[in-house]
């Protein structure tokens, strides 16, 4: 059985950590995180976009996550990474995830909050949770000026406006955060996090894309201004090909695919254990059950 996002993160946001979400699309990655989970004893979300979903099969990546789920013990979510058309939720609840993400951030304010309530009514109706997203994450490659990059932050006023509209569970925001590799170091708004989450408060969990590459003081930072679930995926890719890439310089004659993806995996195991450990879900695992079966005082 899957836990919900907000389960898991109201959890720990009561306990001062977050919640990794990492990204999969194949066997091994999903089995490199559930290790991960397993040794570090962690509640984990599984993030599957609707690109992983076409390009493994959504039934394969949730039969997987149900076979880890049950042999690792730990709470898990598994959630739709960035759906932004109502076929990627409606899809996703068929094949039995416990979160989505709705992603509207690419439109007009008034039509991002129009779709995103929708995709509330529909998550809600299927008794799972939903995350939106206010804000653009701009691409590393973008060439913007500094006032591009102030307007495609979250406004905290809208925020809370958005948060209220729409019933989101969870909001990603955007603080100078960005998908993929940095170039240089990311420049974080922490005063405009600390801002959104002082007016959201506990209407609302707040969620940080593209982590991958924000230095560690940073995430800690973060999470101490009230992120609850940190997204990472680049990380993770950029190990499984190390591993990969490595192994076949070191042994170009080898051809079975098992060979190959073993050292990716340990790779990857490694990263995600190390990410684990710097958002302070280690040893959560049994807290977490106990919370949200109603057990913890
Ligand atoms: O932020 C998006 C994630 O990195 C997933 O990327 O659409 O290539 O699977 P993807
Ligand atoms: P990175 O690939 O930059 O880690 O971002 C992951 C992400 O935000 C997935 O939604
Ligand atoms: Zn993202």
């Amino acid at each position: 059985m899957f836990r919900t996002n907000a389960e898991l993160m109201k959890r720990a946001r009561e306990g001062g950590y977050a919640i990794g979400a990492f990204n999969t699309n194949n066997l091994e990655i999903t089995k490199s995180i559930f290790r991960a989970a397993s040794e570090e004893k962690s509640p984990i979300i599984l993030a599957i976009s609707p690109s992983a979903a076409k390009y493994a099969g959504i039934d394969n990546l949730v039969a997987m996550a149900r076979i880890g789920t049950e042999e690792t013990g730990v709470p898990v979510s598994v959630h739709l990474d960035h759906g932004t058309e109502f076929e990627h939720i409606i899809q996703a609840i068929r094949a039995g995830f416990s979160s989505i993400m709705f992603d509207g951030s690419k439109y007009p304010y008034e039509k991002n909050v129009e779709l995103t309530k929708e995709a509330v009514k529909i998550g809600h109706a299927a008794g799972i949770t939903v995350e939106g997203e206010l804000g653009r994450l701009v691409g590393v490659e973008e060439q913007i000026s500094v006032s591009e990059r102030e307007a495609s932050m979250t406004d905290p006023d809208q925020a809370l406006d958005f948060v209220e509209r729409t019933g989101v569970d969870a909001l990603a925001v955007s603080i100078g955060n960005a998908h993929g590799w940095y170039k240089g170091k990311p420049l974080l708004d922490f005063a405009r996090l600390e801002a959104i989450s002082k007016k959201i408060g506990d209407k609302a969990l707040i969620v940080l894309h593209g982590a991958s590459g924000i230095p560690d003081e940073d995430i800690r930072r973060a999470i101490s201004l009230g992120i609850t679930k940190i997204n990472i995926d680049t990380e993770t890719r950029d190990a499984f090909k190390r591993g990969v890439a490595q192994f076949m310089q070191e042994n170009p004659d080898v051809i079975d695919p098992r060979k190959i993806m073993k050292p990716a995996m340990e790779e990857m195991f490694k990263i995600v254990s190390k990410k684990i450990r710097l958002f302070g879900s280690s040893g959560r695992a049994s807290e977490s059950i106990a919370y949200v079966t109603g057990r913890v005082a």
